[in-house]
């Protein structure tokens, strides 16, 4: 049953329009969903139509989960905010999350946002190193904060503008073997790509500069759920902390159990960061974030503060996630439902030409589009009108890489091995039916496309150029999804 809304769908959206700003961009910009509600890893739109949430990885351990929510509400109404004073939710909390870390990483600081901690993270940096400079990687983001759009080069280059790189931004390529610099037949690509980074020490050392931090995520989620070659960070750590910087680790996506069986990205990697910073997850949706570190480094900031940074509320929430983390396994879940998901794929790939790489570990996974494996020519719009025809089957799937083609998977650790084979199943049927349209104009080799029939996909907008129409796929997701409009207009009515 449809919830009732406050509001109609055409006025939300009016209202969306008019009084929040242009730049917030919504998925599905030209049809957008209204979510009125969600349970596990199931969304619910506001006509009751139940969707199949592929990329809410803030909603951890599941939506809305019980244990989480009766553990909010409770502490809700005991105290939410008591900045300066002792309280147990904080300091169990702080305990329970060392906890999971390794040993080094004792100290912990509590804000609310993956940007307030990496802002954080960049100040301990400085303040222990006393230097100011950063390398990062050119397809990171870490963060809508002043100093942290200055080191995520993928919100400038994404949007092709024009940006002036700061004096202390030191960039280093993404370490990928699929389309980068160096490739997966480079038997030595992680000692490749960590030359990089050495490179950049010793020039900016030239230059008169020095390094005092190397921050990355462990996968690279922006850039496409990049997994960096081994022993990459070995190198990369080794190079930088000698040259007297330190390593940060953003976990923010990639952290909390969301690559399986361990807690951490980094632990994939097999090397400990100086700094670590936690968000998306640790809240399961409610505004919590954490930095991690040494003591040594802790100790070198004089002074933070954060009015709602480790209130108690937060911390009741993210104690209770932890709790549901380690009741229900969901590591070895997020493993497990992981491989079957990767796995599902490098199955369905020799059949599909546009499918390039395959890639991810645990619940993060990234399926890169091309045009054709040859040229490897990246399908963006491909991946626009798959993501599209995918939520018609009501499976929300996310688009990332720095030119839009890699299809994300990162729902909720709660997703099931059923999940998992139905996205697979329908993403195959949809870009079976993609491919042999783009092979029926001549945009790939038809023996490539060797099943798949033609459905509704406009042929013009398989072009590869940055040329589509969107309109006509709100037109066609509108146009079929009756079931949707008939429910939403039947609804309105009573509106
Ligand atoms: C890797 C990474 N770091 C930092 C952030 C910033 O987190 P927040 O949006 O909570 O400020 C994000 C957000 O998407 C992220 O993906």
């Amino acid at each position: 049953m449809p919830e009732k809304s406050e509001v109609s769908y055409r006025q939300t959206l009016q209202m969306r329009k008019s009084f929040v700003g242009k730049s917030c961009r919504l998925h599905f910009e030209v049809s957008p969903l209204k979510i009125v509600r969600a349970s596990r890893q199931y969304l619910y739109d506001d006509t009751g139509q139940e969707y199949l949430d592929c990329i809410n990885n803030a909603s951890h351990v599941g939506h809305c989960h019980p244990h989480v929510v009766s553990v909010g509400q409770e502490q809700m109404s005991k105290l939410t905010c008591s900045y300066g004073f002792l309280n147990d939710q904080t300091a169990m909390y702080a305990k329970h999350l060392i906890s999971t870390l390794p040993e080094s990483l004792c100290v912990c600081f509590f804000v609310s946002s993956g940007s307030e901690g990496n802002d954080l993270a960049l100040r301990l940096a400085a303040s222990y190193t006393k230097k100011h400079d950063v390398i990062c990687l050119d397809e990171a983001y870490h963060g809508n904060l002043g100093n942290l759009v200055e080191i995520s080069p993928i919100t400038y280059k994404r949007l092709g503008l024009k940006h002036q790189l700061k004096e202390w931004v030191h960039v280093a390529p993404t370490p990928k073997t699929f389309r980068g610099k160096f490739g997966a037949d480079e038997p030595n690509s992680g000692q490749l790509y960590a030359n990089e980074v050495l490179k950049l020490i010793q020039k900016a050392k030239q230059n008169g500069r020095e390094i005092g931090a190397f921050i990355s995520e462990s996968i690279i989620s922006a850039g496409g759920i990049v997994v960096p070659p081994e022993n990459y960070f070995t190198h990369v750590y080794r190079y930088i902390r000698e040259n007297g910087g330190v390593c940060i680790a953003d976990e923010v996506q990639s952290g909390l159990g969301r690559c399986g069986e361990n807690y951490w990205g980094f632990q994939v990697h097999n090397v400990v960061p100086d700094i670590v910073t936690i968000g998306k997850p640790i809240g399961n949706g409610y505004p919590l974030s954490a930095v991690v570190t040494t003591k040594d480094i802790a100790d070198s900031l004089s002074i933070f503060s954060s009015t709602f940074g480790g209130n108690p509320l937060a911390c009741a929430i993210g104690r209770a996630v932890l709790e549901v983390i380690e009741n229900e396994k969901l590591l070895s879940s997020a493993k497990n439902v992981g491989k079957c998901l990767k796995d599902g794929f490098n199955e369905i790939r020799p059949k599909h030409p546009m499918i390039g790489d395959v890639r991810g570990v645990g619940m993060m996974v990234g399926i890169e589009l091309v045009m054709d494996r040859e040229n490897q020519k990246p399908a963006t719009e491909t991946a626009e009108i798959l993501a599209y025809r995918m939520k018609e089957k009501k499976i929300i799937v996310g688009i990332e890489g720095p030119d839009k083609n890699v299809i994300v998977l990162l729902p909720p650790l709660c997703f099931t091995i059923d999940n998992a084979r139905f996205v697979v199943q329908t993403f195959s049927e949809v870009l079976a039916s993609i491919e042999s349209e783009a092979a029926s104009v001549g945009l790939m080799n038809n023996k490539e496309a060797v099943w798949g029939h033609a459905e509704s996909v406009p042929m013009d907008v398989i072009t590869g150029q940055h040329s589509i129409n969107v309109s006509n796929l709100s037109d066609m997701d509108e146009d079929n999804d009756h079931d949707t409009v008939t429910k939403r207009a039947r609804y309105e009515e009573v509106d």
